[in-house]
């Protein structure tokens, strides 16, 4: 007679093989045993077989409505493979016949959070830690829900606590280094990025963020930084930079040179990181075939979409130009230069092609030469432009000064630039 004793244990030896003959041989003789189909979930589960388990718990609570472990497991499954609806409400019942149960509150309020709902995310989150309140993985993920509400002050406060238990967790450090400087407390923010330079954590971020707070000017963002922010940044980046930022430069551009070359047509334009493909977007009208280059991938995974650009490629700019075998007569920079401040070997290997090319791009404003600022991003002066122009051969056709975005309410100034190698 099999029994599930027996099978429990083998279950809990891991030797799932005996453990599921016997539990297959209970449920022939006893089809309805809600505990033995539980168990053979597990044990299926425990096999590596997900879609037996999934059956198996639904089959469990079809059998016994009010089995909290079926509903929680089948919770865990559904949330693994990105159903974060079909999660919630599993984990919403499991929660309701177990209201005691913090692991299950847990791991409602992280489906809570990746479905967006973050203000339930956060009572629940908080709800946990009133009885945990050194539980630092509820710390770290209410400090994220925080941050995604905007509520940097709270996030700052929570992500502290969390690290006086856990003064180790480099990624709650990471997250509080970025508030610090967000906020503008550098003072607080360089100590953060030094700790993790020395901890081996996010270096290259680091490394770029502390350099723009300490004043020292690099000759580019690395290129692991740009890629990371600009990924992470993707799937809400057109909806943040037009909506929040007032972002408007690749119309500006657009307008600004048809006030030099009203019908001006190019065989082949090179859309100088194009994101998403909003500079794409307003140089369709006046371009054959139009190629786009940048360093995130999930940009132009966006970019993509549009189904703007002949071709697309995942790659750093000066290295993409000095090996292209395309003539292209139209080189756009929307919005890039803020992140390269040595534009020389641009100009020059954008020089270096022989036809005759119209080089369009915005900068941010600078007083002098070019400058990381405390913001992370690069200021270039009209006069270095104007000076690298010349050297490359480059007639700046216009230029003029424009709103490039708002930083907070305030808006950042800078240069709209119509260069051509005439
Ligand atoms: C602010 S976005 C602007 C995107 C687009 N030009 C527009 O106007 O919407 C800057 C883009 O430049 C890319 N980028 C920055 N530095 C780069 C580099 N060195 N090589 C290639 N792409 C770069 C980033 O990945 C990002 O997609």
């Amino acid at each position: 007679m099999p029994s599930l004793t027996k099978a429990y244990n083998h279950l809990q030896q891991g030797e799932l093989h005996e453990a599921s003959a016997i539990l297959q041989a209970f449920l022939d003789q006893n089809p309805g045993d809600s505990q033995a189909c539980y168990l053979l979930g597990i044990t299926v589960l425990e096999q590596g077989d997900e879609e037996s388990a999934m059956d198996r718990f639904k089959e469990t609570i079809n059998l016994a409505p009010e089995a909290t472990p079926a509903h929680y497991n089948l919770g865990i499954l559904y949330y693994n493979r990105g159903d974060f609806r079909a999660a919630q409400s599993a984990y919403a019942r499991a929660a309701e016949l177990a209201p005691e149960d913090m692991d299950i509150r847990f791991n409602l309020a992280l489906t809570y959070k990746q479905l967006g709902q973050l203000t339930q995310a956060k009572e629940l989150f908080a709800h946990i830690l009133a009885i945990t309140p050194d539980d630092t993985d509820t710390l770290y993920n209410l400090a994220n829900t925080e941050q995604q509400l905007h509520n940097s002050q709270q996030a700052i406060l929570l992500l502290e606590t969390l690290l006086q238990y856990e003064p180790e967790r480099l990624s709650a450090l990471n997250n509080l280094g970025y508030l610090y400087h967000k906020e503008g407390e550098n003072k607080k923010a360089i100590p953060v990025y030094q700790s993790l330079i020395k901890n081996n954590h996010n270096v290259m971020a680091a490394k770029h963020l502390l350099a723009s707070l300490t004043g020292i000017t690099t000759a580019q963002a690395p290129a692991a930084y740009v890629k990371d922010v600009f990924d992470q940044f993707a799937d809400h980046f057109d909806a943040s930079l037009q909506q929040k930022l007032g972002y408007n430069t690749p119309t500006l551009l657009r307008q600004l040179l048809r006030t030099v070359q009203p019908q001006a047509q190019f065989k082949h334009g090179l859309d100088l990181g194009c994101g998403t493909g909003l500079s794409g977007e307003t140089f369709t009208d006046c371009t054959t075939i139009l190629t786009g280059i940048d360093l995130s991938p999930k940009m132009l995974d966006q970019a993509r979409e549009k189904n703007l650009y002949t071709e697309l490629h995942e790659s750093d700019l000066v290295p993409f130009i000095q090996s292209a075998e395309a003539a292209y007569d139209l080189y756009i920079a929307a919005d890039v230069f803020v992140y390269i401040g040595d534009l020389r070997p641009i100009f020059t290997s954008i020089a270096r092609q022989e036809n005759l090319k119209t080089f369009i791009f915005s900068t941010e404003h600078a007083a002098q030469n070019y400058i990381l600022k405390p913001t992370g991003r690069y200021g270039h002066s009209t006069s270095y432009i104007h000076d690298l122009a010349k050297e490359c051969n480059f007639t700046i056709l216009t230029h003029e000064s424009a709103p490039i975005r708002k930083e907070g309410s305030a808006w950042i100034n800078g240069e709209l630039y119509i260069l051509s190698s005439l």
